[in-house]
């Protein structure tokens, strides 16, 4: 079947860039002659039908906001069954023939089940400030995030150092460590604690012996938000109880990490992917996530997207390490 009408939506959480991507699904989409319909608030909008039509102008003066026009949430309602048929009815009833999908892990995957469910075709976007989709080099909201970091390392470094402390500085990234090792090095941090390596070394212990305070009086480590290291917190916990000599304090990052304007990086991949996923969905492909590799578009299938086997580079942790002492 001719796919005539196009639906968009961002769901999860929300990502700087997802602007950038809706813009440019939706002009691609009507520069091939499709009808473009926006879906409200992630999957929710296809269970309680809140969908608008989406034209060239709507889409105007949004590259450079962070946020998404479409809103976003997490349905739980549609990680039933009896939801997703209710999506699917609405589907049908407001003519939409497939989907272009916004969004990180969660949100790839309800797309995959949806998929493999209903016959629609279904093409995904990387948007999450995680970087955690294998497949992609990078995620839309990623490079604008880590810059937020930066920035906030920067300031959080003066007062350290005033100080002579050590500070841990918690970053988003539910379970994975891209945006606390980038960070770190891209702000000169001191040493980066990451859920990957977790079970492999006591990345506490170590970062003490061997880093602390060798040729400084105070240091700033990145520390991926999880609950297996307990996050910024509990391994201050930890240095209070353990080595009690360190002045210690915490910084946690949180939904800073998530708003602003997008980075040109950002922006870029953006367009291009979203450009992408309408050009995919033409072509007759389905089921897939756009992705960049080696600065080339990538096709991705669902299944791989979200399998969780994206690795760090772990040579980063070495250039980390050596550019610290
Ligand atoms: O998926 C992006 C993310 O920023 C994660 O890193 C974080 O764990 C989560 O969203 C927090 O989201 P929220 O507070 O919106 O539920």
């Amino acid at each position: 079947m001719a796919i005539k009408c196009i639906g968009i939506l961002t769901s999860g959480g929300d990502a700087p860039g997802m602007n950038a991507a809706i813009r440019a699904v939706t002009r691609t989409a009507i520069y091939s002659g499709l009808t473009v319909k926006g879906i409200m608030r992630g999957y929710r909008g296809l269970i309680t039908g809140e969908i608008i039509e989406l034209r060239t102008e709507n889409v105007s003066n949004t590259i450079q906001r962070g946020g998404t026009m479409l809103k976003t949430a997490r349905c739980v309602e549609f990680r039933s069954r009896e939801g997703r048929q209710v999506a699917y009815e609405t589907m049908q009833r407001e003519g939409i023939d497939a989907l272009v999908v916004i969004g990180g892990d969660g949100t790839l995957s309800g797309a995959r089940e949806f998929a493999g469910e209903f016959d629609i075709p279904i093409v995904g976007l990387p948007g999450t400030i995680d970087n955690d989709l294998n497949g992609t080099d990078v995620t839309i909201g990623y490079d604008t995030a880590l810059n937020t970091i930066m920035d906030a390392v920067d300031k959080i470094r003066d007062t350290a150092s005033s100080h002579d402390r050590l500070f841990f500085v918690e970053v988003m990234g539910r379970e994975s460590g891209f945006l606390a090792l980038n960070s770190a090095l891209a702000a000169g941090a001191e040493a980066a604690i990451i859920p990957e390596f977790v079970t492999e070394v006591d990345q506490l212990a170590e970062f003490i012996q061997n880093g602390l305070r060798k040729s400084k009086s105070s240091s700033i480590v990145l520390v991926a938000e999880s609950e297996v290291t307990g996050g910024a917190m509990g391994l201050a916990e930890r240095v209070k109880k353990e080595y009690p000599q360190y002045d210690v304090r915490v910084t946690i990052l949180g939904h800073i990490q998530r708003g602003g304007s997008p980075t040109a990086s950002d922006r870029i991949i953006a367009s291009r992917m979203g450009e992408a996923a309408i050009i995919a969905l033409l072509d007759g492909q389905r089921n897939i996530m756009i992705g960049i590799e080696n600065q080339e578009i990538v096709y991705v299938p669902l299944s791989k997207a979200v399998n969780h086997e994206k690795s760090l580079n772990r040579a980063t942790l070495d250039t980390l390490k050596k550019l610290s002492i």
